[in-house]
């Protein structure tokens, strides 16, 4: 069978960044940094970007594009006896459905946002009772919705690599980022937003120790650039074989970071500007507001207080965050379709509704029993999948892939990598401080210090 490939380094780098941008950089991030002294978050944040996720951001696309497939088979291929290869074959498949139930609880978040888009047009053409019932948390709502954003998926991910993946990317991704410097300048321009901005760009250097801050900057780094779940890999297996690599994985850093740093510009500076309008924007707790009573009440009441211009305004930012999780969504449903396709011979149209369908169904399940299950699986597949699975990805590749062969599958790409500082450092790197990095990070989950 034919498989998939980007046809440039410029697909790739909007595919994998369109993977990497989501609702991660602009919800997520944030938000942790608004709960976590504002520039000392972001210094965190950048830091551990570029020295802990590019190296392993690495590792997965060199697997991938070596063994050009999905990630149980990469890992099966590269393991040598019985054991290797079962460890292998398991972490690959664990890999396969972390990205699925990631799917299953995204989906559920970007329903939200659809729901929320619609709901600022149908207050702009006066149909408030329809905009009430789409902003009303409902299970009917957010099985719909859901379901609806699973469709959407669905349809890029059945199309394929070119097709699909690349044609929406290429699409999307300039919708995505013109929006948000559109609306990053207007909320700038209102009053209170320069505190907002202040908070997020200068950091106090004392907060910079507190070892809470160090463990969220570190899991925001991993599910920022969609590590471990083998996105990534299978990504990297769709590139050219002389792309340069480590130019390719550090555009796409540079991009989810650049995105992340933008959306903190937007939405801090908005929750100021949303204080002086009278929004109440710190907790009970004392810590400024976070999650969905941040973007599903302060955002709104600021955009209502701004009236006719904030309504587009609001359509506007429900659009970006509904786009910014599709382009994640459609990596996440690759991995079980591509794996589907390849061990279980079966057609790409086949393979993405019978995912599709499992997603749905699961999907639904986490709507019904949403308040005893929602924050467990994020909390299991996150916190703890993504860096375990990571943890073994650095392991496969630093200690089973030799380092010939991971200088021969580089060196198609860059012809005098063994003169460059990448090649001094990152397999040594990715060897042994990846893989000690990601236990310290185990460590503070499992025995959290504060
Ligand atoms: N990186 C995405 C975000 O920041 O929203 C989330 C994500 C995508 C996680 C793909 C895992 C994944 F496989």
């Amino acid at each position: 069978m034919q498989r998939g490939q980007f046809s440039s380094r410029l697909t790739f780098v909007l595919a994998a960044s369109g993977s990497a941008v989501g609702l991660g950089n602009i919800w997520g991030f944030p938000t942790k940094a608004a709960e976590n002294g504002g520039g000392a978050f972001l210094l965190m944040y950048l830091f551990l970007a570029f020295l802990l996720a590019y190296p392993a951001l690495m590792a997965e696309l060199t697997l991938g594009r070596y063994s050009r497939s999905n990630m149980v088979s990469t890992l099966d291929s590269i393991a040598s006896g019985w054991l290797q290869k079962r460890l292998g074959q398991l972490t690959g498949f664990i890999g396969v459905l972390t990205a699925t139930m990631i799917l299953c609880f995204y989906s559920i978040i970007a329903g939200w946002m659809i729901a929320h888009t619609l709901a600022s047009i149908a207050q702009t053409l006066q149909l408030f009772k329809i905009a009430e019932w789409l902003v009303t948390f409902s299970l009917f709502r957010n099985i719909s919705f859901s379901t609806a954003f699973i469709g959407l998926t669905l349809l890029v991910i059945s199309a394929g690599v070119e097709r699909g993946i690349e044609t929406w990317s290429k699409r999307l991704m300039p919708c995505l980022i013109l929006l948000m410097l559109g609306l990053i300048v207007y909320v700038l321009l209102q009053p209170g937003a320069e505190r907002g901005l202040k908070m997020f760009i200068v950091p106090d250097f004392r907060q910079l120790a507190d070892p809470q801050l160090i463990v969220s900057a570190l899991g925001q780094a991993f599910f920022s650039l969609s590590l471990g779940v083998g996105t990534m890999l299978i990504y990297g297996s769709y590139i050219r074989s002389d792309e340069d690599l480590p130019v390719a994985g550090a555009l796409v850093t540079f991009s989810d970071t650049g995105v992340a740093v933008l959306a903190g510009m937007l939405i801090i500076p908005a929750l100021f500007a949303a204080q002086q309008l009278g929004v109440d924007i710190y907790a009970e707790t004392g810590r400024l507001i976070s999650g969905p009573s941040l973007i599903f009440q302060a955002l709104p009441a600021l955009f209502e207080e701004m009236g006719e211009g904030g309504k587009l305004v609001a359509i506007a930012f429900f659009t970006l965050m509904s786009i910014a999780a599709l382009t994640s969504s459609i990596s996440m449903l690759e991995v079980p379709v591509s794996w589907a396709i390849e061990t279980q011979n079966v057609t790409r149209l086949k393979a993405s509704i019978t995912v599709g369908v499992f997603t749905v169904l699961v999907s639904g399940v986490i709507s019904y029993k949403f308040t005893s299950i929602f924050e467990i699986i994020v909390e299991v597949t996150t916190e703890w999948a993504q860096p375990i699975l990571s943890l073994m990805l650095c392991l496969f590749c630093g200690w089973l892939m030799h380092r010939n062969r991971l200088l021969q599958e580089l060196k198609q790409g860059v012809p005098d990598l063994e003169s460059s500082l990448f090649w001094l450092i990152w397999p040594t790197y990715v060897k042994i401080f990846c893989p000690l990095l990601i236990v310290i990070i185990l460590v503070q989950s499992f025995l959290p210090l504060s």
